[in-house]
């Protein structure tokens, strides 16, 4: 199994080493043959080298069968092209899944009182694939214009993707759009439910604006979200207040062949170097790479250990916790060792869940 490491920029490159560290201990431990590949994109390469993602990095991430990403930082040069947006265009990762799941403890470590988190669990399914990313651009100086795409077929797989994943959880997918206004929307709309209602799955739609509100102010209506790839970039950074901290939130960009695991968080050059951002959305990140993969139980200890770093009040400044990338990053790896010596997989040890 070939998984590329991307660090990145800024706090990618605090982050996602304590992420790996986790899956060393594992592939070390286990002997899972893990075959590590690090690839190097983003503003150091643009700044090195000239440009920022080539066609061997390419052609070497499409040699592996899973990507772990930290973040990069947007070159700022009218000749950039995203390099994330190439990624998931040449890959073709057009599901992108979002979970908005808090980790147990957060609200109590925060003082939250006035949610639960017994009432979040939600997960925005983006597309990820076209829409206002379609990467189709007219600059000018008097006029810009961005081509929005909306495209039955792309559509119809990630309603497929949402509307399957409602099916293993509560029958309930949510369509966001704002098909009174952008038509092209209504396209999104229809073919979204016509996929859910074909699955047996209850689909119903929210106006993207009202949505926005009502994921903070009653996020318990809310199981599967499907929306198109803009409003879904936007919701899930919103959605990531209902987990106490970005530096929280993970993600996974699924294709056909690749799948790739990135903290929702960029690369945050305010804090990067002063070795403070939070390594939970990384952590995260791969232990959505270990379910992807069926490594349930390996999941779950992350699981566990991320919940007892909350617990024990081990955290990052994000989290008013004094505590560096570091420290968090060991923490948790030793509770996942602790954990997984005492084969406390399907327990809860800490009594933390
Ligand atoms: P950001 O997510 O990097 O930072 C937003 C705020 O959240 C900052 O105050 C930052 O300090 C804080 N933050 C983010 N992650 C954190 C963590 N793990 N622990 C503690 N605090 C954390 O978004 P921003 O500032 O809008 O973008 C910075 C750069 O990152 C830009 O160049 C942007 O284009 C890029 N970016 C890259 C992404 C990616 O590679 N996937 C995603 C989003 C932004
Ligand atoms: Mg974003």
């Amino acid at each position: 199994m070939r998984t590329a490491i991307i660090e990145g920029d800024g706090i990618g490159k605090e982050v996602i080493p304590e992420a790996v560290s986790i899956l060393d201990y594992f592939n070390e431990t286990y002997h899972w043959g893990v075959e590590k590949v690090p690839v190097e994109v983003g503003l150091g390469k643009w700044e090195r080298t000239g440009s920022a993602i080539t066609d061997e990095d390419i052609t070497l991430l499409k040699s592996c069968d899973l990507i772990l990403f930290g973040a990069i930082t947007t070159v700022n040069d009218p000749s950039y092209k995203s390099v994330l947006l190439r990624i998931r265009k040449e890959l073709d990762l057009y599901a992108n899944i979002r979970p908005i799941l808090p980790v147990p403890g957060v609200y109590k470590l925060l003082k939250i009182k006035d949610r639960k988190e017994a009432d979040v669990n939600i997960v925005i399914v983006r597309e990820n694939s076209e829409g206002l990313y379609s990467g189709i651009e007219e600059i000018g100086d008097e006029k810009s214009t961005t081509l929005r795409v909306v495209t039955k077929k792309a559509s119809e797989r990630i309603a497929a993707i949402a509307s399957d994943l409602a099916a293993e959880r509560k029958n309930s997918l949510t369509v966001v759009h704002k098909s009174n206004v952008l038509k092209s929307d209504k396209l999104f709309l229809d073919t979204c439910k016509q996929v859910a209602e074909s699955k047996g799955v209850n689909v119903s739609d929210k106006l993207v604006d009202f949505f926005a509100y009502d994921l903070i102010m009653s996020p318990e209506k809310y199981d599967v979200v499907v929306t198109t790839n803009l409003f879904g970039d936007i919701l899930s950074d919103l959605g990531a207040i209902l987990l106490g901290s970005i530096g929280l939130a993970p993600s996974a960009n699924i294709g056909d062949k690749q799948a790739f695991f990135e903290p929702v968080h960029g690369s945050a050059p305010d804090i990067a170097g002063k070795g403070i951002a939070n390594p939970i959305a990384a952590i995260l990140s791969l232990k959505m790479m270990f379910d992807r993969r069926g490594k349930k139980r390996e999941a779950g200890l992350i699981n566990r250990a991320v919940s007892a770093a909350i617990h024990d009040k081990i955290v990052t400044p994000d989290l008013s916790g004094k505590y560096s990338t570091k420290e968090v990053g060991a923490f948790i790896l030793s509770k996942v060792r602790q954990y997984d010596a005492a084969s406390f997989c399907l327990e809860d040890p800490d009594g933390l869940l």
